[in-house]
């Protein structure tokens, strides 16, 4: 998950509870957080990798923007 200057920050998306998210995500997956991926119109942006499994059977890392509100990161948890 970026958090960072525009993603995570309450100025850039004040509707959402950006610490919240962060612990949604964190009880189905293993969450880290990075500085600016250069994206900033798109925050929230998170990116989404394929266990070692999945990517050997072909998955790769998949980008998301706008994860703006609840329905997104549930959406994303799920
Ligand atoms: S802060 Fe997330 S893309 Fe810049």
């Amino acid at each position: 998950m970026c958090r960072d200057c525009c993603c995570g920050s309450a100025r850039k998306v004040p509707h959402l509870n950006h610490d919240e998210q962060i612990r949604r995500l964190r009880e189905v997956a293993e969450v880290r957080v990075t500085e600016c991926l250069d994206v900033c119109d798109q925050a929230n942006v998170i990116v989404v990798q394929p266990t070692p499994e999945g990517r050997a059977a072909g998955g790769r890392p998949v980008w998301l923007a706008f994860v703006n509100d609840e329905n997104a990161t549930a959406d994303v948890a799920e």
